[in-house]
């Protein structure tokens, strides 16, 4: 992961990196550093924890500079890992991996070169200035040709000031154009607060900036962000998880505004698509983590609502898995960030294979959404808690209506999508109406905290969401928790339970009402404890139930919108009650750009 950025103009550089830095904590948080040059001398901090911590305001230091916010992958955090990275006078910002590093450290370590830490981005630096001759692009594009892996790299040095040189392989960098100058940076977020003029490296590309012109390989367009910054502030809310979590149902809004007609969605990113998608005769849904989570809710809802075979697969995986892949077939990437690179790296091979590929994608101008050929938005705004939560309700519902949208190009009856689309129309009102009465489930997750392990169980729709849940309290409170479907307890994991192992069954009434019913009376019959999230007004599920969050009726197949909210909020309330770092838990990055 990692975040760059680097600045090279006639403003001062130190206040510029640490503020894009600051919108880049996001993609990594454990160390950063900033590196300035003026007239030979360098200005280097390198520091354990958070750029927010960090003061902007500070001495004149220069007119050039580097920057990096690290999420750790070679070597531990700790100052000497962190970046930039050093040697002999060259200086290197790397968002990916160096996949031989470890040859090529052997082998400079035979030629004489002592090394400073245990990064792989250090030999980036070492190569360098085994090329360098005088020019330090020359040297970059040399030292490149050495490396296996992925990389965005900003490089600066006072042996060839006045520039900054940068180059990418699978990981994002984009520059800025400025009055005063040239930004760079891993995403517009970063750059924005400064110029709309952006310009996107591609793989293999290596740019030269200096303050008043640049140079690339080839030509490129200069594109217009349309964007602001989003205000990130936490309002009243302690934390922006819950500030996030209390926007879900506004989310729900957002994402079908304007899409919804009286039997059919209008989705303006699939009109080019149509006519490959009502003869597509399969659906991938990609996605990692919770992304996953929400293709594999899309699943279900394809199969069901739109009558098409469809099939989750995670980012991670299918691409080196030998799945039947052709032109009949579409695939859909499901990303908050649209910059997961296990994503990424499977929308490669799909559109090889000459998959339709297409996104649901929360970030505009992201990279899926680049490489897509269509695509929904999710308009969830700006996300910043580390554990997603509001851009997976975004995804469901995005997800339904693209269900509705591929049955009415096949089976789905007019009838059946008039009534998935009314109550899509109410289902805000009903998430509302869960959010307004969050204390019950905090009592609940107060009384649960101690315990150290938690199952989560779901049939059929809540299955993923069982999953969605139990990733997220593991993610945000360190506590151990597991998600499998209700009739798969029998196969294994009921050893598991006793009386200090809670299990959340998720049980509305739908069509797996009554087996779930059962499930839980399994449970109990273990002396296992349950938190059951059921129908308003339902007594069975009180009777087996330890407690109840209760949640309005809607349509079985709408129901994971509503059941996700009070196990959002279950498990911000039991991390809140451990006291831990809600908003960016430990050993995490907001957006997963390694592979
Ligand atoms: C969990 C979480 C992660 C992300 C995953 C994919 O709360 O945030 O599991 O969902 O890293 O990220 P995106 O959606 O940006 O592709």
């Amino acid at each position: 992961m990692c975040g760059i950025i680097g600045y090279i103009g006639e403003k001062q550089a130190y206040p510029i990196i640490v503020n894009g830095l600051k919108k880049l904590e996001y993609r990594g948080y454990d160390s950063y550093g900033i590196c300035v040059l003026n007239n030979n001398n360098v200005f280097l901090k390198r520091k354990v924890g958070r750029i927010s911590e960090e003061n902007s305001e500070s001495e004149d230091k220069g007119f050039i500079g580097i920057g990096h916010s690290r999420w750790a992958t070679t070597g531990s955090v700790c100052e000497k890992n962190a970046h930039p990275q050093e040697y002999n006078g060259f200086y290197v910002v790397h968002n990916g991996i160096i996949e031989n590093y470890k040859d090529l450290k052997e082998e400079l370590t035979g030629k004489g070169h002592q090394f400073n830490s245990d990064t792989d981005t250090e030999v980036i630096a070492h190569l360098i200035s085994d090329e360098f001759n005088g020019n330090l692009e020359d040297a970059v594009r040399k030292a490149l040709k050495r490396i296996v892996g992925s990389y965005g790299i900003a490089v600066v040095s006072p042996k060839d000031e006045g520039k900054i040189v940068i180059a990418k392989l699978s990981s994002p960098i984009i520059i800025g154009i400025c009055a005063d100058g040239h930004i760079i940076a891993s995403d517009s977020s970063a750059v924005i607060d400064y110029t709309k003029q952006i310009i996107t490296l591609d793989d293999n590309e290596m740019a030269v900036l200096r303050k008043d012109s640049y140079i690339i390989s080839k030509e490129k367009k200069i594109e217009t962000i349309d964007w602001e910054n989003d205000s990130v502030s936490k309002g009243d809310y302690e934390h922006f998880m819950l500030k996030e979590i209390m926007e879900e149902s506004k989310v729900i809004d957002s994402a079908i505004q304007g899409r919804l007609l009286e039997d059919d969605v209008k989705l303006g990113g699939l009109e080019t698509s149509k006519e490959r998608l009502k003869k597509a005769n399969k659906i991938h849904l990609v996605g990692c983590g919770t992304g996953y989570y929400a293709a594999k809710t899309g699943e279900y809802l394809m199969e069901e609502i739109a009558g098409i075979d469809a099939e989750a697969q995670m980012g991670s995986e299918i691409r080196y898995r030998n799945v039947r892949l052709d032109s009949n077939q579409a695939a859909i990437f499901v990303s908050q960030s649209g910059e997961t690179a296990d994503n990424l790296a499977s929308l490669k091979k799909m559109k090889e294979f000459g998959v339709l590929t297409l996104g649901v994608t929360n970030v505009i101008g992201s990279t899926q959404t680049k490489e897509t050929e269509g695509g929904v938005y999710t308009r969830c705004g700006r996300e910043v808690a580390v554990a997603s939560t509001k851009a997976f309700i975004g995804q469901l519902t995005v997800l339904t209506m693209i269900s509705i949208f591929l049955g009415r190009q096949r089976n789905l009856n007019s009838e059946k999508a008039k009534e998935i689309i009314l109550e899509l129309k109410n289902l805000s009102k009903k998430a509302d109406s869960i959010l307004g009465d969050c204390s019950k489930i905090e009592e609940i997750a107060k009384k649960y905290s101690q315990y150290k392990d938690f199952w989560f169980i779901g049939r059929k729709f809540n299955y993923p969401i069982a999953l969605e849940g139990a990733l997220k309290l593991k993610e945000i409170s360190y506590v151990h928790a597991e998600g499998t479907p209700g009739g798969e307890l029998k196969h294994g994991p009921l050893a598991l339970i006793d009386e200090n192992c809670p299990t959340i069954a998720i049980c509305p009434q739908d069509s797996v009402y009554d087996k779930m019913l059962s499930n839980m009376e399994e449970v109990k019959a273990r002396n296992g404890k349950i938190i059951a999230i059921a129908n308003i007004g339902d007594e069975k599920v009180k009777e087996i139930a330890d407690d109840v969050i209760y949640i309005p009726k809607t349509l079985e197949c709408l129901f994971p919108i509503l059941t996700t909210i009070p196990l959002h909020l279950f498990a911000y309330y039991l991390a809140l009650s451990l006291n831990r770092d809600i908003d960016k838990p430990r050993n995490l990055a907001k957006s997963v750009t390694v592979e």
